[in-house]
């Protein structure tokens, strides 16, 4: 049976209000069920104190596949997210949509009193960022951008050393992401990744995370930033592509450390050097954060664990916002996290459009 038919045939079914929650638990919709959505449905359906009781996606299949999914808790199907908005039992969204939608849905769910849980990166211009600080800041409701590393205990405990001078004075970061092919371009996310306006590119849609990273080993945000990229191998691939596919940006702090960060999607998947590589260089040694959390003494005797491994739980960034929206427990990642992550990867972007150096500040947004 269609799922989505069966749960929204009626065409009333789409008007009439979204269940109420039994007891406590926290009524959640999904708003985007396509890669991330459906990954992140399946872990919010394991949540005890949470129930999927509505799912939102304009794609046909998406929905139903994932109605099915969550046939469990018989969610209200929609393919218009304003429905969502308006249904006052709803207590909490989650956004798993292409980027360039995060911010208006956010602004709109925390408008209308609801928990927000958006996925990175919460906003594609300064203009989206702007608006979704304020609006966010003024609510009483939660708002955590899906910035899981800021989850990580390995990672959270390595920052915390480095912070605390383990490695001496910061003084140099040197980060890449690479990939080794652009995504399929006819797979799931081609009619937008492509497109800058709707995806910002690869280092607003996936660097993101990375630049998080830097800038929480750092301890701020950067002051300012040059660079260059372009499109020397994919050109006009996909068609009307209008996305780098390399970039190399410079960023520079306040307190004197300077970022070197590299992105591209030519890097050979065999090549000794991993994709992803995040050093964090100090006057007493460097730590390597990516892939492995080791430390290197700078007179090259020493080599170690720099923090332990430990299982990580990979709904622990979920776990997080059900505790704050249940229990006002803190969160790893907030609104100032993630507007800055964003901002960081558009400056990013800016600089090599621009070809000129841009201050933090004429992004305009305080964070
Ligand atoms: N945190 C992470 O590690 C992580 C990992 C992967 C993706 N993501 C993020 O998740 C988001 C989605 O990425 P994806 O890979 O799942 O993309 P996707 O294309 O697979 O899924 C996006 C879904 O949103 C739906 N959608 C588009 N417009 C909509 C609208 N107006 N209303 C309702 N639904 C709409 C699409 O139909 C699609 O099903 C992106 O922002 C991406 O950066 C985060």
């Amino acid at each position: 049976m269609n799922r989505r038919i069966f749960v929204g045939g009626a065409a009333a079914a789409a008007q009439s209000a979204f269940s109420q929650s039994p007891n406590d638990q926290v009524a959640t919709a999904m708003i985007g069920v396509g890669n991330r959505g459906s990954f992140l449905l399946s872990a919010v359906m394991k949540q005890p104190d949470a129930r999927v009781v509505a799912i939102c996606d304009i794609k046909p299949d998406r929905l139903d596949k994932a109605a099915t999914a969550a046939a469990g808790t018989n969610p209200k199907t929609t393919s218009d997210w304003h429905k969502i908005i308006d249904d006052k039992s709803i207590d909490a969204v989650y956004i798993a949509t292409p980027p360039y939608l995060h911010a208006e849905m956010a602004i709109a769910a925390l408008k209308a009193g609801k928990h927000v849980y958006c996925e990175k990166p919460i906003g594609t211009t300064p203009a989206q960022i702007r608006e979704l600080v304020k609006t966010a800041k003024a609510s009483k409701k939660v708002f955590m951008p899906g910035q899981q590393l800021r989850s990580m205990i390995q990672l959270g405990d390595a920052v915390r050393k480095i912070r605390e001078g383990a490695i001496g004075d910061l003084l140099f970061v040197k980060a890449q992401r690479h990939a080794s092919a652009d995504l399929p371009y006819d797979g799931p996310s081609g009619d937008w990744y492509y497109n800058y306006q709707k995806s910002g590119g690869y280092l607003v849609e996936q660097s993101v995370h990375n630049l998080d990273l830097c800038n929480w080993v750092i301890g701020e945000h950067p002051t300012r930033a040059a660079g260059f990229g372009g499109i020397n191998l994919h050109k006009d691939e996909p068609k009307g592509r209008d996305i780098y596919d390399h970039q190399s940006i410079t960023y520079d702090y306040a307190n004197g450390v300077k970022l070197s960060f590299t992105q591209m999607v030519f890097h050979p998947r065999r090549m000794p050097v991993n994709n992803q590589t995040l050093n964090v260089y100090g006057s007493k040694g460097a730590v390597d954060l990516m892939p492995a959390v080791q430390f290197y003494s700078i007179d090259g005797k020493e080599q170690n664990e720099f923090s332990p491994k430990v299982e990580e739980k990979n709904d622990a960034h979920m776990r997080a916002f059900f505790d704050a929206v249940r229990k006002g427990a803190k969160l790893p990642a907030d609104i100032t996290i993630g507007a800055t992550a964003a901002l960081t990867a558009i400056l990013g972007n800016e600089v090599c459009r621009q070809g000129r150096v841009i201050g933090w500040k004429e992004l305009g947004v305080e964070v």
